[in-house]
């Protein structure tokens, strides 16, 4: 006996798209559901809008393979490609909307790491970066109105000056350029660094790659770490800027806001603070206060 002839089912490829969408209809979790069906849209969309071949689309799929085995617990590369496509700075200014005068947040970056011990304030944390040149960090951390911050931890994180952070460096696990500084009732807080220096992301895999084929710098302009908590106020995770880097205009993960940027400033004699910090000679002065942003329901 002959079998039946099939159903046609014969799409457009509008109808495909129609029907990916109404099959995640059932999806239980509506915030799921939405993503799911948004992304299926938007994706579909972008394919239809170029015209992938499936010579592009077999790339595609080999360069997030060799993302997802480049990435490691000292590696991130999906971290380094949602920053250099922009998709972390969209994500940060979505979820840090702040009120005028509160400090902007910008990216985590893939190098901040747990177990950092916190020293008093007026530590050096680049005892182990020789070739650094000494810089001095102060500043406040205040509520909207000014009034300083009792108890804020600052956790502070930066490069050394060859532009690498401790867990880039292969012959050493030890935590280096990293201090975490609790603040007094004057909501104070002071240390002593190596002034930073601009850095290139890694680059020597595929989001490296992708930088090179667009003719992308992989840079980074100078800047220290701050990831700053109170209780009773929202956290803010970011970065304090140099203002004469030549990178602030083309960050390659976008992070500069005008609000983060200070100047380092260089003196030849060390001041009272840097010399209670050991500083003997020229040193670079960095000043900024940090606002916190009230806890909201
Ligand atoms: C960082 O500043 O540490 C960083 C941020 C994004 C990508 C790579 C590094
Ligand atoms: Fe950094």
């Amino acid at each position: 006996m002959a079998s039946p002839r099939p159903v046609r089912t014969n799409k457009t490829e509008d109808q495909i798209t129609a029907e990916v969408v109404e099959r995640f209809e059932g999806t239980p979790d509506p915030r799921l559901r939405r993503i799911m069906q948004s992304l299926v849209r938007h994706a579909h969309a972008f394919v239809k809008d170029v015209e992938l071949t499936e010579a592009e689309w077999f790339q595609a799929i080999q360069f997030l393979t060799r993302t997802g085995q480049m990435c490691s617990d000292k590696r991130q590369e999906f971290i380094l490609l949602s920053d250099t496509l922009g998709i972390s700075m969209v994500v940060d200014l979505i979820c840090h909307r702040k009120d005028d005068g509160i400090t902007e947040s910008t990216v985590f970056g893939p190098f901040h790491r747990e177990g950092v011990a916190e020293v008093p304030m007026g530590s050096n944390i680049a005892t182990e970066d020789p070739n650094g040149e000494p810089a001095v960090m102060s500043g406040r951390v205040l509520d909207p109105d000014g009034n300083p911050i009792q108890n804020a931890l600052l956790d502070v994180w930066q490069a050394d000056s060859a532009g690498l952070y401790d867990s880039q460096h292969t012959e050493t696990e030890n935590l280096r350029l990293r201090g975490i500084f609790r603040t007094g009732a004057d909501g104070r807080y002071w240390f002593r660094t190596s002034r930073p220096v601009a850095y290139p992301i890694p680059d020597d895999g595929p989001v490296g790659d992708m930088l090179k084929a667009s003719k992308r710098h992989p840079w980074r302009p100078a800047h220290v770490h701050f990831l700053v908590t109170a209780q009773g106020f929202e956290h803010v995770t970011t970065h304090v800027f140099e203002s004469a880097d030549k990178y602030l205009l083309s960050d390659t993960v976008f992070g500069v806001k005008d609000s983060l940027i200070t100047d380092f400033v260089r003196r030849e004699t060390p001041d009272e603070l840097a010399a209670g910090m050991g500083i003997t000679g020229p040193f670079y002065r960095a000043n900024y206060d940090f606002f916190l942003q009230p806890a909201r329901s």
